[in-house]
């Protein structure tokens, strides 16, 4: 095969053979199809799109490009949730610890994030002594019944490296918010990591890559099928993602958040996603919990038994106070009114630019940055009241974060939309 006759294929519109996607898949991980070549063929998959079968030999052949993980040994079946990704999404912390509560192991392996979508490793790593890399030994002594029963940890270098080059390199092309090149990224990690089943977050609005409900359900339609014919049972919600999940954004402030939830609060938002995720999870590994038995586990302290053995466990200290920045600004109402939008995609990138997310991958990320969210939308709220806490460690950082803010937040004294005064700092 000829890399430029694929691509020419593809630019063509025609329907890629299986053994081209096979061969193509597999060069490119080796280092025979160069970068520009891939990009080039991403940017016709992305304009042309690839039919059903075309996305599933492109899965298959991902997977096949490194490890796969098998859990058949454990003596529990295994659940675990993949989201598209979103702003002040951490349901990944209280879910896993309390989804194990009821003897269904989680196998969370998860990235971290990038642009402004936070990475749930980089939530955990605020945590003193936390440890995200663990040998596959290790992974399986946490799911074991020995162990808490869920483990949240990097995903090894071994598993899909097809995707490792491909998302990094999608990222840097334009050529990430496509269905097919989506749904075979995240559904190569999830069948290649050996769940036996698995619940998709689908997020949509503003915050996800999805903007639009059709093409966030037709992503849903294709992970679900491409699951189904892998044998990992799996199910999908669609979620709203066009304002912040819960009342921070950033790494210390969601771990604390979490930490809220597991101790029986938090706000209803977080826990009413985390508790309807842990349902899903547990009918689809076939051990179903009614959803009053599954709040019970977060108001009684079970699911943050298994949460401290956890994080324990990877050496972190659950009792060790999470940074907090050094520098903060509070950003007032200016006006009196309803707050009517609160954007997902403003406090993204507010929150990565404060210094929560990275703009290259190799970048370090700030623990104690973020936004902190005072006010959700249908607030009713006074001229000069707290609507957001911003954190940083870094002063000069302020200025931008707040050009990310522009026309993200608006209040209305009718509830439509109004014209908006400019936001206040102090
Ligand atoms: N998450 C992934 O893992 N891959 C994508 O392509 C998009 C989100």
């Amino acid at each position: 095969f000829d890399a430029v006759d694929v691509i020419a294929a593809k630019r063509d519109r025609q329907r890629l053979s299986d053994a081209q996607i096979d061969w193509v898949i597999d060069a490119y991980t080796r280092g025979v199809v160069a970068d520009e070549q891939m990009s080039a063929l991403a940017m016709a998959v992305y304009l042309n799109g690839m039919e059903r079968s075309e996305i599933a030999r492109w899965t298959q052949a991902m997977i096949r490009s490194g490890e796969r993980m098998d859990f058949s040994s454990l003596d529990r079946p295994t659940a675990d949730k993949h989201s598209t990704g979103g702003v002040g999404d951490k349901i990944t912390l209280p879910l896993a610890p309390l989804v194990a509560v009821f003897g269904v192991s989680v196998p969370q392996l998860s990235g971290r994030g990038l642009g402004h979508t936070g990475g749930t490793l980089d939530k955990l790593e605020s945590i003193p002594g936390w440890r995200a890399a663990l040998s596959n030994d290790e992974i399986m002594e946490m799911l074991s019944s020995a162990g808490p029963g869920a483990v949240i940890c990097a995903a090894g270098a071994g598993l899909a490296p097809a995707d490792k080059k491909l998302y990094a390199l999608r990222d840097t092309t334009g050529t990430v918010s496509c269905v097919p090149l989506i749904a075979s990224s995240i559904m190569s990690k999830k069948i290649a990591e050996g769940t036996g089943a698995l619940v998709l977050d689908v997020k949509v609005g503003s915050g996800a890559f999805m903007k639009e409900l059709s093409q966030a359900r037709e992503l849903a339609e294709t992970m679900v099928a491409l699951g189904k014919d892998a044998g990992v049972t799996t199910r999908a919600l669609l979620t709203d993602m066009s304002t912040p999940l819960g009342r921070t954004a950033g790494n210390a402030l969601e771990v604390r958040e979490s930490l809220e939830v597991l101790s029986g609060g938090g706000p209803a938002d977080v826990v009413d996603l985390t508790v309807a995720l842990a349902s899903e999870m547990l009918d689809a590994a076939g051990r179903p919990v009614g959803e009053d038995e599954i709040r019970s586990a977060l108001a009684d302290g079970r699911a943050m038994d298994v949460w401290r053995q956890m994080i324990r466990r990877q050496d972190g200290d659950p009792d060790a106070p999470l940074p907090v920045a050094a520098e903060t600004e509070v950003v007032t109402a200016p006006d009196d009114g309803v707050l009517t939008r609160l954007d997902a995609l403003a406090i993204g990138v507010a929150a990565w630019r404060l210094g929560a997310g990275r703009a290259r991958k190799e970048d370090p990320v700030q623990a104690v940055a973020g936004v902190e969210m005072h006010a959700k939308p249908g607030d009713t709220v006074r001229r000069g009241q707290p609507l957001l806490t911003l954190h940083t460690a870094t002063h000069e950082r302020f200025a931008r974060a707040m050009e990310a803010l522009a026309g993200g937040i608006v209040i209305s004294e009718t509830g439509s939309q109004a014209a908006q005064a400019a936001l206040a700092r102090r």
